[in-house]
């Protein structure tokens, strides 16, 4: 019976590092080069704070070239991949975990859209992206993509409540 605890708990405490919160959803944020180079780092998190987003893990890193082709791997085909490559191993970039209710959705609202001329006025985007590959920020776009960008990043015990 003791042993039986013993491993509830055990399985209690993996869980409590890892899993979102029941109701919520985690994703990757990415603070790129240009958004750290240009001292943006504490306003973009306190703009996913604001909103109701919990930052559950965080590092300030610097991709390699071979990673940040890793990382982007799915464009590997776009006549834009070199260069976004080349960008996303200029400089320190700063990582979260984002937790909350419909965290994917809401971290890409918060973001606004890709290129920022056709961001809408008060997101991430349209105040700090200067073009459609410096663009400030990265977020996660899906349940699957939000998993494996998470964990390009952290190991389970990294994220935490
Ligand atoms: P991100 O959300 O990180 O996802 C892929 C990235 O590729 C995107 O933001 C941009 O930085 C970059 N990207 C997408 N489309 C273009 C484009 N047409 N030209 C240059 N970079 C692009």
């Amino acid at each position: 019976m003791l042993r039986l605890a013993f491993l509830f708990s055990i399985i209690f405490a993996h869980m409590s590092f890892t899993s979102p919160l029941q109701g919520t959803e985690q994703t990757l944020s990415i603070i790129k080069p240009d958004g750290v180079a240009g001292n943006h780092i504490g306003e973009i998190l306190s703009r996913f704070e604001k909103n109701g987003l919990r930052i559950a893990a965080m590092k300030m890193t610097r991709l390699s070239k071979n990673q940040a082709e890793e990382f982007y791997s799915v464009h590997r085909d776009r006549p834009f991949f070199e260069g976004l490559t080349t960008f996303m191993s200029s400089g320190p970039i700063v990582v979260t975990v984002l937790e909350g209710e419909d965290a994917i959705k809401k971290n890409r609202e918060i973001m606004g859209a890709t290129d920022p001329a056709k961001a809408v006025k008060g997101t991430i985007r349209a105040d700090f992206a200067s073009s459609v590959q410096n663009n400030a920020v990265h977020g996660s776009d899906a349940p699957e993509t939000a998993k494996t960008e998470i964990s390009f990043f952290f190991d389970k015990d990294e994220i935490l409540r």
